[in-house]
């Protein structure tokens, strides 16, 4: 017999399915026959369970903390099955559910920010966006597919009681903020400088100054603002065609403003992998930057433990930090973007992450723009086009 718990955290979905019924139209009855059934969301599982009612009443017999035999006789059938489903772990148990669950439990998540965390990732999604024939891939196909968004600016206080507000004065940062836009047009025969990807690498992810506290801890201070102040992002540099660097992943050591190598590549693989990390999306794969935000989740959760606004507020930092990163690319002449639209599943295979420690969650990247426009970017006021002179 095995001493079973649940897993950390787990939440029954209700489906519902609907099929034309046939033989229930021809009789003169409903013709669509709808079925329920249940999936099992759990944290450690990358794949949804199907399960019963017997498993969900059995799975609310087991503590989520302490292993135990089930004393219920009637139950044991469905825990078995329980147990074979993943959704209940032995203290015997050594596999790689086992292992998730544990990586759950130790990084202190909240169960329903790791359901979200864990089964929003995907691996080899190639995205409608990138299919020419899609509706998806302008703002009018949408609109003729979805009808009218919500408009864009909307009317909130009373209009009567409005008071209009002095232009501000132009500004360096004003200038930077107006010459930014995201590039999706990168010249693909033209290396980075190995200084200009140093000098973004630094200003992004760089520790500018490192202090220990009396109790041990390390604080570092960064250029972009972070929850807590933890700093949880790490970058993941694939370096493309950066001018003396060898192609493949390397893991920018912040404190040492350093590159270590992580897994060499090919450069030729390195472009169809950065490809596929990038969901398809072509207009980006050619920048001979990119830059894996991942998130040590562990580190920010060891301070905010099974907290709300925890996973949110990693999410945030790396909104901080991709800003960060497109002002610095402006002023060194640079295009840049930023994509949530990765298979970061396919990443963590490659990196050698556990995504409930430290998961990918954004790429930007960076490189000199192309002369062609051939993919289109959002720069009505030609304050980009115009300004570089070089489209
Ligand atoms: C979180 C985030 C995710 C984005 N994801 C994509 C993406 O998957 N593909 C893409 O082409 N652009 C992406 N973008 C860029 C936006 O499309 C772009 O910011 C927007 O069109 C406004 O243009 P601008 O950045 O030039 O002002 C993303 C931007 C942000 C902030």
């Amino acid at each position: 017999m095995l001493r079973l718990r649940r897993c950390a955290a787990v939440m029954i979905d209700v489906r519902e399915d609907a099929e034309v019924d046939l033989a229930s139209l021809l009789t003169g009855g409903a013709p669509i026959r709808r079925t329920q059934s249940f999936k099992a969301i759990a944290a450690h599982l990358d794949a949804e369970v199907a399960v019963d009612p017997r498993e969900i009443a059995a799975l609310g017999t087991l503590s989520a903390e302490v292993y135990a035999l089930p004393d219920d006789e009637a139950a044991a059938d469905a825990l078995a099955s329980l147990w074979r489903k993943r959704l209940a772990i032995a203290d015997t148990d050594d596999d790689d559910a086992a292992r998730a669950d544990a990586a759950v439990r130790s990084a202190h998540w909240r169960g329903l920010s790791a359901i979200a965390h864990r089964h929003s990732r995907w691996s080899g999604v190639f995205t409608p966006d990138t299919d020419p024939d899609s509706y998806a891939r302008s703002l009018s196909g949408l609109v003729a597919r979805l009808g009218q968004p919500p408009e864009a600016a909307p009317q909130r206080g009373d209009r009567e009681g409005r008071t209009m507000l002095p232009r501000p004065a132009g500004s360096g940062v004003n200038d930077l903020l107006r010459g930014r836009a995201t590039c999706r047009n990168f010249d693909r025969g033209r290396p980075l400088p190995l200084e200009v990807a140093a000098s973004l690498l630094h200003g992004v992810f760089g520790a500018q100054h490192a202090v220990t506290v009396p109790a041990g801890a390390e604080v570092l201070k960064k250029l972009s603002p972070s929850g807590g102040g933890l700093h949880p992002t790490e970058a993941y540099v694939l370096a493309l065609d950066i001018a003396g660097l060898a192609p493949g992943f390397w893991h920018y050591r912040s404190k040492d403003h350093a590159l270590d190598p992580v897994r060499m590549m090919p450069a030729a693989e390195l472009r169809e992998f950065a490809l596929r990390a990038l969901a398809g999306q072509d207009w980006f794969a050619d920048a001979p930057m990119l830059v894996v935000h991942a998130c040590r989740f562990e580190r920010s959760f060891w301070k905010y433990r099974q907290h709300a606004k925890a996973y949110r507020a990693v999410i945030l930092d790396i909104g901080h930090l991709s800003q960060t990163a497109y002002l610095l690319a402006t002023e060194l002449g640079l295009g840049a973007f930023v994509t949530a639209a990765i298979n970061e599943a396919d990443l963590e295979r490659v990196l050698g992450l556990d995504p409930m420690r430290e998961g990918p969650l954004a790429i930007s990247g960076f490189g000199y723009r192309s002369a062609a426009q051939t993919h289109p970017e959002f720069d009505p006021a030609h304050a980009v086009w115009e300004r570089d002179g070089e489209a």
